[in-house]
């Protein structure tokens, strides 16, 4: 399926015409800085390989055809309308980035016929992802001509506002600006980031997903952003800071006492340890120390179970159990927690053993098996071929 010239197939299909163009736009892992976005401090994700392909012809009816090969729905809006967003579907975010393009001037002269294929597991971004193709799409298309840090932010408003889920800016910003074989750190305070070489070497980044089914992340991931304010309120009255990663370590340690909530200081630790694993990882891949690198990944994981508290016996059994196989230098849940994903840094003669030894004993004390993928690390957002419409 990720194959173009199917997609292509496909698209003619269902609009009795060729695309025009075809963007892709991948998803995320993040490789350290978890929950660090809303508390302004420093992140470290990168693009992968899978992720959103948007295919796009104009069309002369006025209308915007909405098509998925992952979803059965689709739907046809007059350009420039937009559905009740009380009924949301899997085409309210790229409607919600067309919404904004619209709110700024740049309203659509013309239809179009979209088809959207993603291969993203959950938690993966695979939201930013499909807001982000859209909105590099549009600007392209429309010569809108922002900038790609203006994309990242109208697809934020798109998730915050439009959508109305709570977020920080990490997976629209590293879909963006994504680069081969590099990391980003990227800092929440300031949105600026710095790629940081990523050299895997004899290793590959392996990506399994928990298939944990349900979804209470989102729940659970509001009142970490609420505890995390808590405790700021707390240290602000004594410190002169604006985020919680204004301060490290040393410096909660000195100041705890003003947070008299046991929880919230459980949670204040993790976020300000976290933010000084990802200052001493940035360094450490510079100086392509993958191994100490993969040591704090799995650091980064027992915190985010046992202070943050967002993992899960499935999350905990991949990690633990990568953490004890040979070839696997470091692994950790990524992204929102509770379901979703783990990642690992594993050997790349050791990869097909590790997928078949590792779903085996995940099944047995699950009841399920994950999904193990190979990934990786790709550029972000960006137009992939350039064939011309007849319409
Ligand atoms: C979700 C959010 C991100 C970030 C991560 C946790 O993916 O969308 O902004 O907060 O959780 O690191």
């Amino acid at each position: 399926m990720d194959d173009l010239q199917h997609l292509k197939e496909e698209f003619e299909k269902l609009f009795g015409k060729p695309s025009a163009l075809t963007y892709f736009c991948p998803g995320r892992v993040n490789l350290l800085g978890e929950h660090i976005d809303y508390n302004g401090g420093l992140v470290m994700p990168c693009a992968i390989t899978l992720g959103t392909y948007l295919l796009v012809a104009p069309n002369n009816d006025g209308v915007i055809r909405f098509r998925s090969l992952n979803f059965p729905n689709k739907v046809d809006v007059a350009i420039n309308s937009h559905l009740n967003r009380d009924t949301l579907m899997w085409f309210s975010s790229p409607m919600g980035v067309l919404h904004y393009l619209a709110a700024d001037g740049n309203a659509l002269q013309q239809g179009y016929d979209l088809l959207y294929y993603g291969n993203l597991p959950v938690g993966l971004s695979s939201s930013a992802s499909i807001e982000m193709v859209t909105a590099f799409a549009f600007n392209e298309l429309l010569e809108a001509g922002y900038e790609k840090l203006a994309l990242v932010k109208m697809t934020m408003k798109v998730e915050n506002d439009y959508i109305g889920v709570t977020s920080g800016l990490i997976d629209q910003f590293s879909v963006a600006f994504g680069e081969s074989e590099k990391a980003l750190v990227i800092n929440c305070n300031t949105f600026t980031y710095q790629a940081v070489p990523l050299n895997l070497g004899e290793y590959c980044l392996a990506i399994i997903n928990s298939n944990r089914p349900g979804n209470v992340a989102e729940s659970k991931y509001n009142e970490r952003v609420a505890q995390c304010r808590q405790a700021l309120k707390y240290l602000q009255q004594q410190l002169p800071i604006t985020v919680l990663c204004d301060i490290d370590t040393e410096t909660l340690m000195e100041y705890k006492y003003l947070i008299k909530d046991e929880v919230l200081l459980k949670r204040a630790r993790y976020v300000v340890e976290e933010n000084d694993r990802v200052k001493a990882a940035a360094l450490l891949l510079e100086q392509d120390n993958l191994k100490a690198f993969g040591e704090l990944m799995y650091r980064s994981h027992l915190s985010l179970k046992e202070l943050y508290e967002v993992s899960g016996i499935e999350l905990d059994t991949i990690a633990e159990y990568s953490r004890f196989y040979k070839g696997v230098i470091g692994a950790r849940m990524t992204g929102a927690g509770f379901g979703g994903c783990a990642i690992a840094l594993v050997k790349e003669d050791s990869f097909d053993s590790y997928k078949a030894d590792l779903t085996s004993y995940y099944t047995e004390l699950i009841g399920y098996p994950p999904t193990v993928y190979r990934s990786a690390i790709g550029p972000g957002v960006g137009r992939l071929v350039n064939p011309v419409a007849t319409i």
